[in-house]
Parts: structure tokens; C-alpha cells; sequence
């Protein structure tokens, strides 16, 4: 069931969850986690990238896929349709598009202007029904070939963008997109805690969330986190299982060719991450 992020987002943050938003790619990543969510009876977030969105043909594309899909394979949980670190541009075509849910990412914007872009596309997402997240803070790591380098939000800019009306905040806390370094200094909870205590009990986003400890994860979200987003895992996974089929030489067995089979392995590894996270996010059976 197509819907905006807000309720599912408010819930877990009074019930000390979190949601998943799990980045699709195509037509097997969003079966993979549609599928898996409706078996744990979990709400989910479908998170698409300016670049993922392209690499579909567009917002349209992704938009009538979800729908469909969503419809077809009967799905009941909670779902939403999310842009992931939109532009100014990506969330109006997405609001246009039939998403659910955009991300306006201006963190790299000075805060003024970050304020004013998130004031009208907070108005614009509010009438179409949508949900809205803003970022204070740029995540560190690569994302689409933009690099940030892993800042920690200011709570004051957190307190100020998040009393514009959007529904949820991502703030920097040293998470980054992609794998984690060696020298990694781990999430900086300090930092959590003030933004926290600074912005009104707004359920809060934590970006990066691959290869996050579990320790780490839980301790997030006693901190207000209510929002994990999961991308480069599932495609690990992905690949991983992917390699395994073709270096076993499935693929020259019989019509082991085919895409159905040729991909099925890494939509079943998917699949495996998604339930893993949901489990650890504390979503399962909160739909
Ligand atoms: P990872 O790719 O590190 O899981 O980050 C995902 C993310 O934050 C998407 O916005």
C-alpha cells in the first residue's frame, strides 16, 4: 500500500524503531524488498537516487513501476516512494512524478538558502501529500559521484530546518555512504543527542547505513534515530551472489542464461540482507 513516510516514521519513533529505506535499482531490487517487507509485515521506504531515477528512464518509469508493482503482488504493509538526496529540480519532477516522499539535500547550499529551498518544497510536497526530509551537514563518502566529507551537523542549523515543517531530518553525525573505513571513528552519539535534544523530537534519518555495527544501529535509535537508509549492502550482496552463480558456471548449465535464473540469486540475496536490517531496525510485524 502506496503511502506517505510521515505516520510510519512518527510510530517508530514513539515505538524506538526504526524504517528501512532500501535504494532500488530495478525491477528485481524493488520485488526483492517489496516482497520481503510483506512477509515480515514491516513498513518500508523505497529509496530512489537522482541517478538510479535516470538509469530507469525517469521518475515516471519508477513511479508506474512501484505502483503497479506494489498493486500486482498485493502488497498491504506501509510503503513509500522516496527520492534520496533530491535536488531542488529531482523533488519538484518527482512530487510531478507520483512519488510519495521526497529528500531535499541543500546541506551543500549556505544555510539561508538551504532554508528557503526547504520552505517551498515543504509547501509543495504538503499539498500534493506528500512527506518531505531535509539534510543538515553533508554524509560523508561517495553518493552518485558527490563526495562529502563525513560532517557533523550543526544543532542549531538542525533546530532551524527542522522548524520549517519537514517531517524528518538527516543530519550528519560522521556516517558515510559506502563501506567504512578502517580508521572509522564510529558514529559520533554525542552529536545525535544534542541534534536531538535541538529539534523537537523530529524523527531523525541516519544516511550510510551499510556496515554500521548492530551495537551501533541500536543505539541510534534510543537516540531518536527512526530512519535507516541501506544501499551499498544490498548491493554487495547482490554482486556477491551474482559472482558466485557465474564462477560456479550456472549460467552454461541447461538455460541457466536466462535472466530469471541468471539474476535470481542475487534478488534472494537481497532479499537476505532486507530481512536482516529489519530485524535489526525492530520493524518486523509494526506494519
Ligand atoms: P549506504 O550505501 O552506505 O548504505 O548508504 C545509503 C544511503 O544513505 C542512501 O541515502
Amino acid at each position: 500500500m502506496l503511502v506517505n513516510a510521515t505516520n510510519m516514521l512518527l510510530k517508530a519513533r514513539d515505538g524506538h524503531y526504526a524504517v528501512g529505506q532500501f535504494n532500488i535499482n530495478n525491477l528485481e531490487w524493488t520485488k526483492s524488498i517489496l516482497l520481503t517487507a510483506q512477509e515480515m509485515n514491516s513498513p518500508v521506504i523505497l529509496g530512489v537516487s537522482e541517478g538510479a531515477g535516470k538509469y530507469m528512464t525517469g521518475f515516471k518509469t519508477v513511479a508506474a513501476m512501484v505502483k503497479a508493482m506494489d498493486e500486482s503482488l498485493g502488497i498491504t504493509v506501509p510503503v513509500a516512494l522516496h527520492l534520496d538526496h533530491g535536488t531542488y529540480e529531482g523533488a519538484k519532477a518527482c512530487v510531478a512524478a507520483g512519488f510519495t516522499s521526497i529528500m531535499f539535500d541543500g546541506s551543500h547550499y549556505d544555510i539561508d538558502e538551504n532554508v528557503a529551498k526547504t520552505t517551498e518544497l515543504v509547501a509543495l510536497a504538503h499539498d500534493h501529500g506528500l512527506s518531505i526530509e531535509a539534510e543538515v551537514g553533508s554524509i560523508g563518502g561517495e553518493e552518485d559521484g558527490v563526495i562529502g566529507m563525513g560532517e557533523v551537523a550543526d544543532p542549531a542549523e538542525c533546530a532551524k530546518i527542522a522548524a520549517l515543517g519537514i517531517d524528518f531530518l538527516a543530519a550528519g553525525i560522521g556516517n558515510i555512504h559506502g563501506k567504512y573505513p578502517a580508521n572509522w571513528k564510529g558514529l559520533n552519539f554525542e552529536a545525535l543527542d544534542k541534534i536531538h535534544g535541538a529539534t523537537d523530537n523530529i524523527p531523525l534519518v541516519l544516511h550510510g547505513g551499510t556496515g554500521i555495527p548492530a551495537d551501533m544501529i541500536k543505539k541510534a535509535i534510543s537516540l531518536g534515530v527512526s530512519k535507516i537508509n541501506v544501499n551499498t549492502e544490498c548491493q554487495l550482496s547482490f554482486a556477491d551472489a551474482t559472482r558466485k552463480y557465474i564462477e560456479a558456471g550456472k549460467d552454461l548449465q541447461g538455460k541457466g542464461f536466462d535472466p530469471r535464473k541468471l539474476l535470481a540469486p542475487g534478488a534472494d540475496a537481497i532479499k537476505a540482507t532486507v530481512r536482516e536490517k529489519i530485524e535489526l531496525f525492530g520493524s518486523a510485524d509494526k506494519a
